[in-house]
């Protein structure tokens, strides 16, 4: 117990619902809340000051913040915190200015003691009896089958649409059902049909590894579009891993692989048409400030010579990167489907790999593929949710 100012909140009034009793301690510069389950919450007084819900704070029309921290004084603290039924009245020094918080809002938002929440779910190729799938009529008409298959891809970062219109840029209106195209220099969308000059392998017949899309740009389009219009060829399926299943299987068979490919940059490339020259320069395995993984970029065919490995390292390197190779063509973490027209599958290109197998030259194939940006859609899903509920 801290030997500062002390608030014990009156019986009377009693928030019974989230917090029963407040400490103030550290001189004013921290708040503790209990639960009435004996759950301790600290907050400081900075970031209580910084977070205020008050409409000089932040505006009540946008909720936007309309301070600065230059606004908040740099000492700061806690004058006085009162638990009332309809939320906790905080006095904050030397402003003398007070605030009502909503506790549920605290607990929400709760830095001390965080639970683990991620809405991911890594998986390998027993999810081929469950693929992630929606009907296209049904996402294009009803709410609750739009929020369903965005948050397909929020969980499993991917899932397939039927029932599709068999019509040249049907891919577009799909996009427009939760974002924005990212247009690139292969044009808002582009075909990927056999082409007699390709300007990619991916307009041949050729079966491609599982990779990722553009890890030449910075930063990578995050979402990716395929929408087949015609498929009468022999072979051309469609394979699918996910890559961060492939990362903990990484980490936990082979760790000092896992920190070779996250710890070097390794650099992609495409110069492939006139007027473009796309150069990038980030780890094949991105991770975040906890050491989480955050993103991969895997994708041989645009790797350039990797120079930012220590001549030391780069012979593990390499086996760090064959013995991802391997995990990524292990059949065993792949699903695969054809596509027919009017399919299409939508990736979260930071996390799903995506190949083809190879197609004969008879009958025909056509896709047409374009890029979108994951905040549109995990915004969308988030209006969705809070209208509807999550499922
Ligand atoms: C692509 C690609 C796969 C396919 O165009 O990026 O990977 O099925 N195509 O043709
Ligand atoms: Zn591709």
């Amino acid at each position: 117990m801290d030997k500062g100012l002390m608030q014990k909140a009156e019986p009377g009034s009693i928030d019974m619902g989230v917090f029963n009793h407040c400490d103030i301690l550290e001189e004013g510069r921290v708040l503790a809340l209990v639960t009435p389950q004996g759950e301790r919450v600290r907050f400081h007084a900075v970031w209580l000051r910084d977070n205020a819900p008050d409409d000089k704070t932040r505006s009540a029309q946008n909720g936007q913040k309309l301070i600065t921290l230059s606004d908040i004084p740099e000492n700061v603290s806690l004058k006085n915190v009162e638990l009332h039924a309809d939320g906790i009245r905080i006095t904050f020094s030397p402003e003398d200015k007070s605030v009502f918080f909503d506790p549920a809002w605290l607990l929400d938002n709760r830095y001390d003691t965080k639970p683990a929440q991620s809405d991911r779910k890594t998986w390998d190729s027993e999810l081929s009896a469950t693929i992630p799938v929606g009907r296209y009529p049904e996402i294009c008409h009803q709410e609750e089958a739009l929020r369903d298959w965005l948050s397909h891809i929020r969980t499993y970062g991917f899932a397939k649409l039927t029932g599709g219109p068999k019509k040249p840029q049907a891919l577009l209106d799909v996009i427009g059902l939760f974002g924005f195209v990212r247009e690139t220099n292969y044009g808002k969308w582009f075909e990927v049909r056999t082409e007699v000059n390709p300007v990619n392998l991916a307009f041949t017949g050729l079966g491609l590894q599982a990779h990722t899309d553009n890890p030449y740009r910075d930063p990578v389009p995050t979402l990716q579009l395929l929408y087949c219009l015609e498929n009468s060829v022999d072979g051309g399926d469609s394979i699918l891993v996910d890559g961060f299943r492939a990362i903990e299987r990484l980490k936990e068979e082979r760790p000092t692989y896992f920190d070779l490919l996250s710890g070097y940059n390794a650099r992609f490339v495409y110069e492939g048409a006139d007027g473009v020259c796309l150069h990038s320069q980030r780890p094949m395995i991105e991770t975040g400030p906890d050491g989480e993984v955050i993103g991969i970029r895997f994708n041989n065919r645009s790797c350039a010579p990797l120079v930012d490995v220590p001549f030391d390292r780069m012979q593990d390197y390499y086996a760090a990167y064959r013995y991802l190779s391997g995990l990524i063509d292990d059949p065993s973490m792949a699903v695969s489907f054809s596509l027919g027209p009017g399919e299409c599958f939508l990736v979260d290109n930071t996390r799903i790999l995506h190949a083809r197998r190879s197609f004969s030259g008879s009958g025909s194939r056509w896709l047409q593929g374009c890029y979108a940006d994951r905040d549109g859609l995990l915004s969308k899903l988030a209006v969705l949710e809070k209208t509807q509920g999550r499922n």
